[in-house]
């Protein structure tokens, strides 16, 4: 059993990797885009989710947001972005600095990538810019506020903001507020106007409902056997052969290239795009889409990458753990308040909040995704069946890129109001709701139990005997 369980992984693996050891890796590429871009997962950039927008960053697809039959009129509109482009964690950060200064000091090849790399490639990374919001992060901002407005010309607009009935709320992270102040600047010269002024308030209890769930920090955040699944990933077959190939490529004895240091030429390939647009020596390095088309159409060392960080958000901040669902019920809560709210304004008379926008984190987003049923696999992601999910809904890189977007669009049609839910300006429909626009009392119904209940109060208290064992 244990036998044949290895022989089908180790198949797997030979069909992904094995293949390919004997072929040269450095890949040489007047591409400004790098082949591996569409795996960068949360730090992927916007652009490799509409791609469209890379010929025209303010092109709308009117079909795709147009109302949902031409008797309807949109009333109400809830938009939750995660932040632009940001610098790496200081964290991230030093793992950037020892893998530079092992490239520097112990590889040996002599090929092009890495005499790029040893010779045009300085390392411009410090401590200090430690999160924060780039130049790129703010026109990321900027420009989905141009591409909502016009998309939501009636609820977006001048009118609605002079008429405050425009909210806006962020997380107190600086790259947050950054990144709302950039959404504000970038509607203020869509509109050609210098005269208004925008508030923001500061919500954490909304925006970061994961640091204030005791239940979450208790056994997810400072619990390392939570995420059992990712550390077992890091010490698998896969990302062994992954660690001994990238130690093969650069002449590093194998032992000396750990998996956080292959990350980290990962990181900072989707760190050198996403900041600087570079198609940088690092991505070079972990290219292998030459040899790997005609094996699986995908990239080998990078899909493993991949599926390492698809792993830890599932563990961390989708199904893996019910709490870490649980812990959005309050945003929940105060997503379905507002329409609630817009509803009955609209029954008695004129809908007075046109438009709430709420800025925070890929934390914030993807625990209320999940929370909802949405990207949903049948079978949880773990540590040894990385070769069955290569399909899996629960790809980050898709998800939640850098600026990603949930928008909750209420419509008044002839019929009733209608409720349209968009992930990254793309329309999708609610799990098992197949009416792309549905009745929003439908949606209501569909999701009763939530909102009969998640109470975050409730949710995120510590089990009782836990409590007990801290006052003792
Ligand atoms: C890259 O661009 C240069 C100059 O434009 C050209 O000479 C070269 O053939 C190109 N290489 C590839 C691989 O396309
Ligand atoms: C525009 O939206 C429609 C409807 O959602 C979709 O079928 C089409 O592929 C989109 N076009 C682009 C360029 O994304
Ligand atoms: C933050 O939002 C929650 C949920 O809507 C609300 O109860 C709370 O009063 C808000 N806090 C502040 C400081 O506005
Ligand atoms: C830590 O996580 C494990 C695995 O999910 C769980 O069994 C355990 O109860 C957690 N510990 C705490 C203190 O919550
Ligand atoms: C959707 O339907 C399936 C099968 O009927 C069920 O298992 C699942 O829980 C449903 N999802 C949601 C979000 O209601």
């Amino acid at each position: 059993m244990k036998s044949a369980t290895w022989r089908n992984r180790h198949f797997a693996l030979a069909c992904l990797c094995m293949i390919m050891v004997r072929l040269s890796y450095c890949k040489l590429t007047n591409s400004s885009i790098p082949a591996i871009a569409v795996y960068f997962g949360t730090k992927g950039r916007y652009e490799e989710v509409n791609p469209h927008l890379i010929d025209d960053i303010l092109f709308v697809n009117k079909s795709a947001v147009s109302p949902p039959a031409a008797d309807c009129r949109s009333v109400h509109l809830v938009a939750l972005i995660r932040h632009g482009t940001r610098f790496p964690t200081t964290k991230n950060i030093k793992k950037i600095h020892r893998l530079y200064d092992v490239v520097m000091t112990e590889a040996s090849a002599t090929d092009q990538c890495l005499s790029d790399i040893k010779n045009k490639w300085p390392l411009w990374y410090t401590e200090d810019m430690d999160g924060k919001l780039v130049e790129k992060g703010k026109d990321d901002l900027r420009h989905l506020a141009v591409r909502l407005s016009k998309s939501f010309p009636s609820l977006i607009s001048e009118e609605t903001l002079r008429g405050e009935r425009m909210e806006f709320i962020t997380s107190s992270k600086h790259r947050c507020v950054d990144s709302i102040q950039a959404f504000q600047e970038g509607l203020l010269k869509h509109w050609g106007v210098g005269d208004v002024g925008f508030r923001h308030y500061v919500n954490d209890s909304l925006m970061r409902f994961f640091d204030q769930c005791k239940r979450f920090v208790e056994s997810i955040e400072n619990n390392k056997t939570a995420l059992k699944e990712v550390k077992l990933f890091k010490a698998s077959l896969e990302m062994d052969e992954v660690c001994r190939r990238m130690a093969s490529r650069l002449q590093i004895p194998p032992n000396h290239i750990t998996p956080d240091l292959v990350e980290a030429a990962f990181f900072l390939c989707s760190y050198e795009f996403a900041i600087k647009s570079r198609n940088s020596p690092w991505c070079n390095l972990l290219d292998e889409s030459d040899a790997q088309a005609w094996i699986l159409n995908s990239y080998c060392l990078t899909i493993v990458l991949e599926y390492k960080n698809d792993l830890k958000q599932y563990w961390k901040r989708g199904y893996g753990h019910e709490i870490n669902r649980k812990s959005s019920c309050v945003l929940f809560h105060d997503i379905f308040k507002r329409l609630d709210q817009a509803s009955y304004d609209y029954r008695f008379g004129e809908v007075t909040k046109a438009v709430t926008i709420q800025v925070g984190h890929g934390e914030t987003l993807l625990p209320l995704l999940s929370l909802m049923g949405f990207f949903r696999d049948e079978t949880p992601l773990t540590a040894t069946n990385f070769p069955m999910q290569h399909s899996r809904k629960f790809r980050s890189s898709q998800i939640v890129p850098y600026s990603a977007n949930l928008l909750f669009v209420l419509y008044e049609c002839t019929d009733g109001l209608r409720l349209q839910f968009f992930l990254n300006e793309k329309p999708m429909t609610f799990p098992n709701i197949s009416d792309p626009a549905p009745l929003y009392a439908t949606v209501r119904n569909h999701y009763s139990d939530l909102l009969g209940g998640c109470d975050f109060e409730k949710e995120c208290e510590l089990p009782k005997d836990k409590v007990k064992n801290t006052e003792l």
